[in-house]
């Protein structure tokens, strides 16, 4: 297996705002050893760690991330929505987050949100910023939700393991996965049933769903072969 039992999801979500510096270092202090965050561009090709399109939910700005340019990252704070514990917390470059997770030892399943961006584009600024700032071969998995995305990163680097995430399972499940030769199937334990993502594994596919908050549900997920759970809260789970 690639990755961890158990992933901290967008950092630890539950515990810390999403994305961000802050939740990197609290998953490495709770001995959480891997963590799975997101990634996009902003309007400059500069990529950061946000999950949604817009600034609305986890900042204190508004507007959208494609019309920012890197300078205006100074104005945002992105740890008051989540408690004053956290006011001032940077909306962090993923040359930040890269520097840190190395500096931790973590292993990073870097999730891409492509959003309005070129498949191309996010996945050769992603690749120039993992060659800048390299992890080691076995702390790493992209992932994403948009199969074109992985087909351009696919493309272009052939190394790195890839996982496919969906919501339900697709009919050419077996084709998508083969395509970009992926080392794995992440996808939403509420809508893939234990018989489908059985079939996957069978197949050869490491299987890591998302997202389950519920330690008996995890741990029922486990026994049934499910290889990593993200989680919003490792703090609930058997942490080793
Ligand atoms: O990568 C697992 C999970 O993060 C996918 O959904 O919307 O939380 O990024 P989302
Ligand atoms: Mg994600």
């Amino acid at each position: 297996m690639l990755t961890s039992r158990l992933i901290g999801h967008r950092g630890v979500a539950s515990l810390a705002p999403e994305n961000t510096l802050a939740g990197i270092r609290l998953a490495a202090e709770m001995g959480v050893k891997w963590v799975e965050l997101d990634v996009t561009l902003l309007g400059d090709d500069t990529p950061v760690l946000i999950h949604d399109a817009d600034l609305e939910r986890c900042s204190s700005s508004e507007g959208l991330v494609i019309e920012l340019r890197r300078q205006d990252l100074k104005g945002i704070d992105a740890g008051s929505w989540f408690s004053e514990e956290f006011a001032g917390e940077p909306l962090p470059l993923l040359n930040d987050a890269l520097t840190l997770i190395n500096h931790l030892g973590l292993g990073l399943n870097l999730e891409i949100k492509t959003h309005s961006v070129d498949p191309d584009k996010i996945t050769r600024i992603v690749q120039a910023c993992l060659t800048n700032n390299p992890l080691p071969a076995d702390k790493l998995l992209i992932s994403s939700f948009e199969h074109d995305t992985l087909q351009a990163w696919y493309r272009t680097e052939k190394k790195t393991p890839l996982g496919y995430l969906v919501e339900a399972l697709p009919d050419d499940w077996q084709q998508r996965l083969d395509m970009i030769r992926a080392r794995s199937l992440n996808f939403d334990w509420q809508q893939v049933s234990a018989k489908e993502f059985m079939m996957v594994k069978d197949a050869g596919f490491e299987l890591y769903s998302y997202t389950c908050n519920d330690p008996d549900q995890g741990a029922l997920l486990w026994q049934q072969g499910v290889d990593g759970v993200i989680t919003d809260y490792p703090q609930r789970f058997p942490i080793s």
